[in-house]
C-alpha cells in the first residue's frame, strides 16, 4: 500500500497509508497525527492543516489554488511549499512523500 510520511517537529514522523480521494488533513487525523487539527473540516477556511511539502515534491503535489493562497496568507511561518493537507488529495502517485507540520502547529 502506497504511504506517506507526516515530519513532526521533535524529530519523530508518523506514516500514514495514502487512501485514494482522501484529503491529506484527513488522513492525518485519522491517524492521530498531532498538529494537524483541521478545524473547519477540510473547507480551506482554518489554515490549522498546514504543511510544507518538500521542494523534490512540490509538481507532483500541485499548485495552491487562490482559495489557499488567501488562507495560507493568514498562517504564520508560510514557505515556498506550504500548502494546506485538506486541498492535498491522496492517491498512489504521492506514494512516499514527506510533509512537514510546521513547529507553531505542535
Ligand atoms: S482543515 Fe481548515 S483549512 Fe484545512
Amino acid at each position: 500500500m502506497a504511504t506517506m510520511k507526516f515530519l513532526l517537529h521533535d524529530g519523530s514522523s508518523r506514516n500514514v497509508p495514502l487512501i485514494d480521494g482522501t484529503s491529506l488533513m484527513q488522513l492525518a487525523r485519522d491517524h492521530g497525527v498531532p498538529g494537524i487539527d483541521g478545524d473547519c473540516g477540510g473547507a480551506c477556511a482554518c489554515g490549522t492543516c498546514h504543511v510544507v511539502v518538500g521542494s523534490a515534491w512540490l509538481k507532483t503535489v500541485g499548485a495552491r489554488t487562490a482559495e489557499e493562497q488567501q488562507m495560507l496568507a493568514m498562517t504564520p511561518d508560510v514557505q515556498p511549499g506550504s500548502r494546506l493537507a485538506c486541498q492535498i488529495t491522496a492517491s498512489a502517485a504521492l506514494d512516499g512523500l514527506e510533509v512537514r507540520v510546521p513547529e507553531y502547529q505542535m
